[in-house]
């Protein structure tokens, strides 16, 4: 597969950023047992990661503004152009060692996500996908799921916890959805799971309160491989809104419906 040098700028930014990420992943587990537990040294592996992709990307494309999780926006001299970066995607998996983590870089072209990545670089599972040119795992095309009912579908979600979101109402989606699917998953990676949504391992996925960085390599990803994403007031941004349910265009619409009963109950 012949990749354009646009993604080529931002697969080496994530391999570097990657091998970081995969080093202090395995210093995690050690780190358990210190005193002060290994929460700050997992703040500044986020740090380092994001430091290394703005780094790379800011050499290779000289002028793109660059909105990061740690970092907050950088602004730059080309008003077109914006990095949508979140280092580090799935924190409390890598604090607790579970390997389902994710760097997630997005490219903002004048208000249309035009380009993203998605990595883990525990397996190695690389993730892209630029508009128009289709969604890629590794060098395989990627297809949403075909599965039309949520009777047969395996949805994943993200649920309120403590000092997060609204658990009243997480409940309320809980309880319209979980009885009409097959199976539902937490895996805690917001930009895996719309990756996986865009690999078809996942047939919908929805999620409230996140940020741009979460969703915004996702949406592309979803969209090229022949899926539906939105925000959850059916808009067109959802990166922009928070709220972001994915799914081929059947499961998106059952999905959707579902959540604005529930919303409204
Ligand atoms: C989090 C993950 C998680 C989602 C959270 C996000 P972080 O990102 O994507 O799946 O449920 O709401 O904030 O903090 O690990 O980068
Ligand atoms: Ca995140
Ligand atoms: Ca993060």
């Amino acid at each position: 597969m012949l990749r354009s040098a646009l993604l080529n700028v931002m697969i080496k930014a994530a391999h570097k950023a990657g091998r970081t990420l995969k080093r202090d992943f395995g210093e995690v587990e050690h780190l358990q047992v210190s005193l002060k537990g290994p929460a700050n040294f997992v703040s500044a592996a986020d740090h380092r990661a994001e430091e290394i992709l703005c780094a790379e990307l800011a050499a290779a494309r000289p002028g793109y503004g660059f909105v990061g999780e740690e970092g907050g926006r950088r602004e730059g001299t080309d008003q077109t152009h914006t990095w949508i970066v979140d280092p580090l995607d799935g924190t409390s998996n890598f604090l607790h060692g579970i390997p389902h983590f994710a760097i997630s870089i997005g490219l903002e072209r004048e208000g249309t996500i035009v380009a993203g990545l998605i990595y883990n670089p525990i397996n190695d599972e690389l993730f892209t996908a630029e508009r128009g040119k289709g969604a890629f795992l590794n060098n395989q095309r990627l297809r949403v799921a075909a599965r039309k009912r949520l009777g047969d579908a395996v949805v994943a979600c993200g649920l309120p916890h403590l000092g997060r979101g609204d658990l009243e109402l997480g409940n309320r989606e809980l309880a319209a959805v979980q009885p009409k699917v097959a199976g539902l998953r937490r895996f805690g990676a917001a930009s895996l799971d719309l990756a996986w949504v865009a690999a078809g391992r996942f047939d919908g996925y929805w999620e409230r309160a996140l940020s741009p960085w979460d969703i915004a390599a996702g949406l592309i990803l979803v969209r090229e491989a022949g899926g539906f994403v939105t925000d959850l007031e059916q808009g067109d941004t959802p990166w922009i809104s928070g709220d972001v349910v994915a799914g081929n265009e059947a499961i998106h619409r059952e999905l959707l419906a579902l959540l604005e009963a529930a919303a409204r109950a």
